[in-house]
């Protein structure tokens, strides 16, 4: 009896640590780990020799525009830049229009988005100000978890009320989902983004516009309500206040953290260099809190990386005034290379990045281990990397549908080689393989 497919030679990397075996993958999950010789035969063997099998990357932080906002991205051009990048799941973001507010249109965005997955998805529900009542309806519908705004992003989403963030973690610890939260305030924000938008159209201003104060003061909120509710918080895109969830973990708050590649990489000094095209929500912050964030991702405060992808036109990103300009870039195919960078350069352990990139999303949005382990019986997505090749980041070479991105001429050693998801390759060395196959996961 044959198996579909074998990956020989490859040194397998996992959280606990790396060893070399064979991986035997059929109809689509994994059957068997051991040596070469104990291996099935199979239709098809790849010779991994000098490359790292990862499980395949889960990206819980992507907004790929579909539908409503598709002249940004669309779930074909975005799920491609995902399966490039070796990201095998991705879990979109609700501000697509219409917003994701309730079980019919949860099941309209998955209709929708069936045929068009170059790699498996998940999708979040949103909580606004009058859905606590749908929250359930959408988790009986698959939403992998919830998202929370208390900033004003994309799609025009209102801060919900104290009182109704209150009301709706206390229905998510009896549903049991996670909810994800932009954190950073819109009160504070609001208050400098006026202030100095009279005196200054300086992209730095950005930054004094949405300090470190905010995002604390949001981390802060969400601490206490969810030490009261009982619920499980997820802070996306984490720029600063690793105190304050390091305290609420030690205190035993259901808290976890995700930060991304461009706020390890970026201060704010290359806003002076790159302009709107690093304007991002939260904004990129100072050198000394960049190493703090560094030093929160090695000792565990920080659980996940993932790409916050949140693609705008060309013309929405290069605009005069920095107020003018969309916040948000591209980034779900550029996290692997950049974070194996890292890697390269010991700013981070490998399997530091394979807990933080595949395990821990899977686990804390209940995917694991069908998703975010080498296991047998687990699916056979991979993130095969070769940790010594070398390559200059062009924006014209990406897959997104709006390519302008702060990681342009950025030099990056370490790239996906193969990305395999439930036993097929999607991409090999950048190159997309075959159609659109990727599914609709449920937690
Ligand atoms: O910069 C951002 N853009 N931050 C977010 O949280 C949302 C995103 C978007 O949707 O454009
Ligand atoms: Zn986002």
């Amino acid at each position: 009896m044959s198996v579909d497919l074998l990956l020989n030679n490859g040194t397998i990397v996992t959280s606990a640590g790396e060893f070399k075996a064979s991986v035997a993958v059929d109809e689509g999950k994994i059957v068997a780990i051991g040596s070469a010789a104990s291996m099935p035969p199979a239709e098809k063997v790849l010779d991994l020799s000098g490359l790292h099998v990862l499980p395949g990357f889960v990206d819980a932080h992507v907004h790929m525009r579909e539908p409503g906002l598709t002249y940004k991205e669309d779930f074909l051009s975005g799920t491609s830049a995902a399966a490039a990048g070796g990201v095998t799941t991705i879990f979109e973001m609700p501000n697509t229009l219409p917003l994701v507010t309730n079980e019919k249109i949860l099941l309209e965005k998955a209709a929708l988005l069936k045929d068009k997955a170059y790699v498996d998805f998940c999708l979040y529900g949103l909580i606004v100000e009058d859905n606590v009542n749908e929250l359930a309806g959408m988790a009986r519908a698959g939403a992998i978890g919830f998202k929370l705004l208390l900033a004003e992003v994309t799609g025009g989403v209102p801060r919900p009320s104290n009182g109704l963030i209150f009301e709706s973690f206390k229905e998510l610890a009896k549903i049991g989902l996670t909810v994800s939260v932009h954190a950073e305030d819109k009160n504070v924000t609001q208050y400098y983004t006026e202030k100095l938008k009279a005196v200054t159209k300086e992209p730095i201003a950005h930054c004094w516009a949405r300090p470190p104060i905010a995002e604390e003061e949001g981390i802060q909120l969400l601490t206490l309500f969810a030490a009261q509710a009982g619920n499980k918080v997820h802070l996306v895109h984490t720029s600063c206040g690793v105190d304050l969830i390091r305290a609420a973990k030690a205190a035993g708050t259901k808290i976890t953290a995700e930060t991304c590649p461009q706020y390890l990489v970026f201060s704010e000094e290359d806003m002076r260099t790159k302009g709107a095209v690093l304007k991002i929500n939260p904004p990129v912050r100072s050198k000394v809190l960049v190493q703090k964030l560094i030093e929160a991702v090695n000792d565990g405060t920080i659980d996940t990386i993932g790409s916050d992808h949140a693609p705008h036109s060309v013309e929405e990103k290069t605009k005069e005034s920095i107020w003018e300009a969309s916040s948000g870039c591209i980034g779900v195919e550029t996290m692997v290379p950049v974070m194996l960078t890292l890697v390269n350069k010991g700013l981070i352990k490998l399997g530091r990045l394979v807990e933080m990139g595949a395990e821990n999303p899977a686990k804390i949005f209940d995917l694991y281990p069908r998703k975010g382990a080498i296991a047998v019986g687990s699916d056979a997505d991979f993130t095969i990397v070769d940790l010594k090749m070398e390559k200059t980041i062009k924006a014209e070479e990406l897959h997104s549908k709006q390519k302008v991105t702060p990681f342009e001429g950025f030099r990056v050693k370490g790239l996906p080689v193969y990305t395999i998801v439930r036993g097929e390759i999607v991409a090999e060395r950048g190159e997309i393989l075959g159609g659109p196959k990727g599914i609709f996961v449920r937690p």
